[in-house]
C-alpha cells in the first residue's frame, strides 16, 4: 500500500480506536503505574524482555500514541514525549555528552537553551561553541576529537536565521557526530531534517504541535535504539515525563497541524508584507520575503515558511516598546505557534538571560520584536498593528 500522505497521517497515526470500548477517541490512561500479572512478568518488563508499560515516568499507552504519531511525521523510527521542549533538549543533550565533551552550536538559539549549554553544562564539564554553522570551514575548523553533537535551530529563534542542513549534515557524517535539529518553528510539516540525514529531531511541542496555548511537552525522534537509549538513561533517571492529559492535547492539537501551520504560514506572509511597506518599520525578517537574505535556501529546505516573523521599528527600544505596548488584538506574551496572536520583546523577555555581548552577536538587538502570527483574519492583525505604528 501506498504510504499515507502527511494530512491522514495527523489524524491516523499511533492512534486507532480502543479495542476494549471502541472510543475513537484515545483514552487517557490517567495511572501511575501498571499492575503485572506475577513477579516473573515484573520482571521481564524491568529487564527489557517483555513488551508492556512499568510506570508512567517510563511509559504510558496515552502518550504511546503521542510518541508514534509524532514519530510518523517526522519520518524517524521512534518518538519520546516529556513535559516541556527543555526537558526534551536536556535528556539528549545528558544522553549524547558527558563530562570532557565538546558541543557544537547555531550561533542563535532559544533563550534556555544558551542557558542550559552556557551556563549549566559548564559545570558538569561540558563546553558548547557557536560557530556560523553555513560556514563549511569554520565549522571543520571547530570540530575536535572530543566533539559529540552538532546542535542547531533553523530557522532560529527570534532572528529567523537559516542554517543549511543539509550542508551541516554533510560535515557531521564526515566526522561521525550526530546532529540534532530544533525543528520547532517549522513542525514537520514544513521541514523534516530526518530526512535530510540529521540524527535527532526535537520539539517544543508547546507550540505549533499543541497549537493552542493551553499545554506544555516536549518531544524526540530518532533511531530506535538511541529513543530507547534515553527512555531508559535521563527519561527514567531525571523524570521529566509528560502527564498523560498533556499527551492527549498534543495529540489533538497535531490532528490539524498541516492545516493550522499552512494558515499561519499565509497570514505571517500576509503581515510580513505589510510591515516591509510600513514606512515606521526598518527592517522585517521573515523567510519568505524574496529580499529575506537566505530566501533560496528557505524554498530549498522548507515546504513554507512559518508563523513567526520578527521586525525592528525606527526609533530603537522606545519606538518598539510603544508598539507593543499599543496592541489591541495580538497579545503581549511570550511562546508562538499558538490559534492567538503573540507579540514579545526578546532582549526583555525570552532571550533577557543571554549576556548581553552575547545577545548582540546573535543580533538581537534592543528594539528587536518578535511575533507569532495566530489564525485571526489576516486583515485584523495588520489593521491593529497599523494602529499600533502609528503610536510612535
Ligand atoms: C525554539 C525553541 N526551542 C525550545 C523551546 C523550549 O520549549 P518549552 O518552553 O516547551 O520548554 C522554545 C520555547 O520557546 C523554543 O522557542
Amino acid at each position: 500500500m501506498k504510504k499515507p500522505g502527511f494530512h491522514t497521517l495527523a489524524v491516523h497515526a499511533g492512534q486507532h480506536p480502543d479495542p476494549l470500548t471502541g472510543s475513537l477517541a484515545t483514552p487517557i490512561y490517567q495511572t501511575s503505574t501498571f499492575v503485572f500479572k506475577n513477579a516473573e512478568q515484573g520482571a521481564a518488563r524491568f529487564a527489557g524482555e517483555e513488551e508492556g508499560y512499568i510506570y508512567s515516568r517510563i511509559g504510558n499507552p496515552t502518550v504511546t500514541a503521542l510518541e508514534e504519531k509524532i514519530a510518523a511525521l517526522e519520518g524517524g523510527e521512534a518518538g519520546l514525549a516529556f513535559g516541556s521542549g527543555m526537558a526534551a533538549i536536556s535528556a539528549l543533550l545528558f544522553y549524547l555528552a558527558q563530562s570532557g565533551d565538546h558541543i557544537v552550536t547555531s550561533p542563535v538559539l532559544y533563550g534556555s537553551t544558551h542557558g542550559l549549554l552556557h551556563d549549566v553544562f559548564p559545570r558538569y564539564g561540558v563546553k558548547a561553541e557557536p560557530v556560523d554553522l553555513n560556514d563549511e570551514q569554520a565549522l571543520r575548523n571547530v570540530i575536535k576529537e572530543n566533539t559529540k553533537v552538532i546542535y542547531v535551530e533553523t530557522p532560529a529563534n527570534p532572528t529567523m536565521d537559516l542554517v543549511d542542513l543539509a550542508k551541516v549534515i554533510k560535515v557531521a557524517k564526515e566526522h561521525n557526530i550526530p546532529v540534532v535539529v530544533d525543528n520547532t518553528f517549522m513542525s514537520p510539516y514544513l521541514q523534516r531534517p530526518l530526512e535530510l540525514g540529521a540524527d535527532f529531531i526535537i520539539h517544543s511541542a508547546t507550540k505549533y504541535i499543541s497549537g493552542h496555548g493551553d499545554v506544555l511537552g516536549g518531544l524526540i525522534v530518532g533511531s530506535k535504539e538511541h529513543i530507547t537509549g534515553v527512555r531508559r538513561t535521563t527519561l527514567k533517571d531525571i523524570g521529566g515525563n509528560i502527564d498523560p492529559f498533556a499527551a492527549w492535547l498534543l495529540l489533538r492539537g497535531l490532528k490539524t497541524l498541516p492545516v493550522r501551520v499552512q494558515r499561519h504560514s499565509e497570514n505571517a506572509m500576509e503581515v510580513a508584507r505589510f510591515l516591509k511597506s510600513h514606512p515606521a518599520v526598518l527592517e522585517v525578517y521573515y523567510p519568505g520575503l524574496p529580499d529575506f537574505p537566505q530566501y533560496d535556501l528557505a524554498k530549498e529546505q522548507m515546504d513554507g515558511f512559518g508563523g513567526v516573523l520578527a521586525f525592528e521599528v525606527k526609533g530603537g527600544v522606545d519606538a518598539g516598546r510603544k508598539v507593543i505596548n499599543s496592541v489591541k488584538l495580538c497579545h503581549v506574551a511570550v511562546s508562538l505557534g499558538d490559534v492567538d496572536s503573540l507579540i514579545e520583546h526578546p532582549a526583555s523577555m525570552t532571550h533577557a538571560g543571554i549576556p548581553l555581548e552575547d545577545r548582540l552577536s546573535m543580533n538581537i538587538t534592543d528594539g528587536l520584536i518578535r511575533l507569532s502570527v495566530g489564525l485571526e483574519d489576516p486583515e485584523d492583525i495588520i489593521d491593529d498593528l497599523k494602529q499600533a505604528l502609528e503610536q510612535i
